[in-house]
């Protein structure tokens, strides 16, 4: 089967894909073809050795997958072969076949498509979790969304308004804006040209924001502290911009505000049930029509280092995808799209 192959930590444009042997299904384990990864940013530092996880070399990167079962270990009873699933797998996502945990395999909705399944899990599962587990958000409060139009980001401002919060969406691009204002943005700040401090006073009357979903880190970060609500939370997401920032802890004595770290992977393995019970409630939201997964670009395995170098350099709005199989052929639309 093909695989990319990361040999080595060096940089991303020396993945290569290659013709391997494929993978063997352990007894907890189940195998699947894949019909579509989810790309996530993580990819790519994990490449470079530069995640906080380094996986044993060799190894394939991808962690999301959608596809059907093709085969399940010998103590596997609740997962079958020719199931539709999507799958936390960790690592061995950008190949055509893929082992993952059973416990980390869930079937999906038969109205969901594996190019939907592929990149829904993290970025709704973490936002998920954040918001509600974590910051306990309440109908009627002010969530900021930093990053709004990236993976996370969008499916922040979805599961914000889901559960009943007035949502500002903060970004880079207005074209980026447009698209949180589709997923159910109230109000939007473009941070390339605005100051977040000063347009936030204004938007909450000088309030500040009740929780904010942070997934991009640097400079940001103290300026979505200082604009926190008395009782405020800044959820710690991740640190797109590459850059981790240090808090001086007086801002949060005074506004008696709160920083909450999210580690959605960390969660989901320690408690597997409380995990099953939000992704059964994200599957009933994406079936009522009340969640719409945005996949920004579709490409066949071959172009992965291409859709790679989308999700680095800042250029994907919600998820981008790879596609094997039959979803690959089915390709009208491959490459960047919106
Ligand atoms: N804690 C958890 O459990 C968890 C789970 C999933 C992901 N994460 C983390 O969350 C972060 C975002 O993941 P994602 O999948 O949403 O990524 P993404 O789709 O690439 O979105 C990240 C957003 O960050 C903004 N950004 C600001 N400076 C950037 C820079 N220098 N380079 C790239 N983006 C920059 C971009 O928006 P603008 O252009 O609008 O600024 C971009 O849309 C990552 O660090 C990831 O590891 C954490």
């Amino acid at each position: 089967m093909k695989a990319v192959v990361c040999r080595e930590f060096e940089p991303r444009a020396n993945l290569r894909l290659e013709e391997v042997t494929p993978p063997t299904v352990g007894p907890d384990q189940v195998l699947i073809r894949v019909e579509a990864c989810g790309l996530n940013f993580f990819d790519g530092l994990m490449v470079e050795g530069k995640y906080q996880t380094k996986p044993d070399l060799p190894f394939t990167p991808g962690s999301e997958v959608a596809g059907v079962v093709s085969q399940v270990g010998s103590n596997v009873s609740t997962i079958r072969p020719g199931m539709r699933v999507l799958a936390f797998n960790g690592t061995g996502g950008y190949a055509e076949e893929a082992v993952s945990l059973a416990d980390r395999v869930c079937p999906i909705p038969d109205s969901m498509s594996f190019v939907e399944a592929a990149g829904f899990l993290i970025t709704y599962a973490t936002s998920h979790h954040a918001l509600k587990d974590r910051a306990s958000l309440r109908a009627g409060e002010t969530l900021l969304v930093l990053g709004a139009a990236g993976g996370v980001g969008l499916t922040a401002i979805e599961i914000g308004k889901q559960l009943g919060a007035n949502v500002i969406a903060a970004a880079s691009t207005d074209e980026k804006l447009d698209l949180c204002r589709a997923h159910g943005a109230d109000e939007t700040i473009n941070y390339a040209r605005m100051d977040l401090r000063q347009r936030l006073k204004d938007l909450t009357g000088g309030r500040g924001v009740d929780v904010t979903y942070d997934p991009v880190g640097a400079s940001m970060t103290e300026a979505a502290v200082r604009s926190l609500a008395p009782n405020g939370r800044l959820l710690v997401i991740g640190f797109a911009a590459g850059e981790i920032p240090k808090i001086p802890l007086n801002l949060l004595l005074l506004k008696q505000s709160s920083l909450i770290g999210v580690f959605w992977g960390a969660f989901a393995r320690a408690a597997p049930k409380h995990h099953a019970a939000n992704m059964a409630e994200l599957f009933t939201w994406f079936e009522q029509g009340r969640l719409n997964p945005h996949i920004s670009g579709e490409f066949p395995l071959e172009r992965f280092s291409e859709a790679l170098d989308v999700v680095m350099e800042r250029a994907a709005k919600g998820k981008v995808v790879l596609t094997m199989g039959a979803s690959a052929s089915n390709a009208s639309k491959t490459g960047l799209m919106t």
